[in-house]
């Protein structure tokens, strides 16, 4: 079974109800066919008509969730009308158990009140994605099989959250892709010492940090993209690291790098796949607004599945 296939049978037996805010989006319509057919979950398109069954209740709610930021009910009401927001209180509520959108609005437009709502998990200090990639070629990652972080939410990390987005990936890829010794590397334009700048010091300084924060992950750093996955690489920049020419989770060192390496991988190696966002206390995730129908369906089945663990 590959990584979709094991992620749609654990999706099955958890009957979840997942939210699509944008529910007259016709490839997020398709999808919901798709996933109701299949049984991945139990989808609910919102509409005008079913925002109005508890916006009352939500406002109430969402006033009382963030009035100490300085919102008055006016703000919270005005919100509960945003079907992102709307969505977002049922998560929040427990009338649903994850939320997926993005076809159409920006991952800003979906982060902020996923961020402002439904917030981090206990002990989990930020919110971050791992882009889940299947590689045409097999030699490389776990069977073809590779994380990213993160290519989504945070643009600059400092060190401390760079460590904290490698532990949770780790986390990730063992829990929810089954990977059972997730490889982490932590990138950078140098290899163990091979250049000095305060950007790879940065790289330097998270492979520190995570490996107090988790010292049982296989952790390495800083590592180029080369000595990263390739063997015959890593044997000449980085010989005897646990990590390097084996590496099944990716680190970038920030936004840009990372969203720009996903889709030049995408674009220009066939090496495509789907983000979730990790950290959040209960499963949100985005679309590209490039997004096919199936992709909606799986990452659909993925929120369903995080729903499943918590
Ligand atoms: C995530 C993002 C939306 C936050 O933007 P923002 O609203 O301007 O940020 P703020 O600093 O006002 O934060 C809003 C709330 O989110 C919280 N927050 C921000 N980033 C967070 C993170 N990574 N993890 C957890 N919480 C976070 C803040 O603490 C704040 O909470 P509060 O209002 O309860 O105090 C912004 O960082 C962003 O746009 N990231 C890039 C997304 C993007 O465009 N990606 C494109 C690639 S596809």
């Amino acid at each position: 079974m590959n990584v979709i296939e094991k992620i749609w049978a654990k999706a099955r037996s958890g009957g979840k109800t997942i939210v699509l805010p944008e529910g007259d989006e016709p490839r997020t319509v398709a999808a919901a066919e798709i996933v109701a057919r299949e049984g991945l979950a139990k989808p609910i398109l919102l509409t005008p008509e079913r925002m109005r069954e508890k916006a009352d209740a939500y406002a109430a709610a969402l006033y009382e969730l963030r009035k100490a930021k300085g919102w008055s009910y006016e703000d919270a009401a005005k919100r509960v009308a945003d079907p992102m927001y709307y969505g977002m209180m049922m998560v929040q509520t427990g009338d649903a158990d994850g939320l997926v959108s993005g076809a159409v609005h920006s991952t800003g437009d979906m982060l902020r009140p996923a961020l402002q709502i439904v917030k981090t998990k206990p002990g989990v200090k930020l919110v971050s994605s791992a882009f889940i990639i299947g590689c045409p070629n097999k030699s490389l990652g776990e069977d073809g099989l590779l994380l990213y972080a993160d290519c989504v939410v945070n643009p600059c990390p400092t060190a401390e959250e760079l460590a904290h987005i490698a532990v949770s990936t780790a986390e990730t890829a063992r829990t929810l892709c089954g990977v059972a010794e997730p490889r982490v590397a932590m990138l950078s334009f140098s290899t163990l010492g091979s250049a000095e700048h305060e950007l790879v010091a940065k790289v330097r300084e998270a492979t520190k940090i995570a490996h107090a924060l988790a010292p049982e992950v296989l952790l390495d750093g800083e590592l180029q993209l080369d000595a990263a996955l390739v063997p015959e690489v890593a044997a000449i920049k980085a010989p005897g690291s646990p990590v390097a020419g084996r590496a099944n989770v990716l680190v970038f060192p920030d936004l840009q790098s990372g969203n720009i390496g996903y889709k030049i991988g995408e674009r220009l190696g066939g090496a495509g796949g789907f983000a979730v966002l990790q950290g959040l206390a209960k499963p949100c995730n985005d679309l590209s607004r490039g997004c096919s129908v199936a992709d909606i369906v799986n990452t659909i089945a993925v929120t369903a599945v995080q729903a499943t663990a918590l």
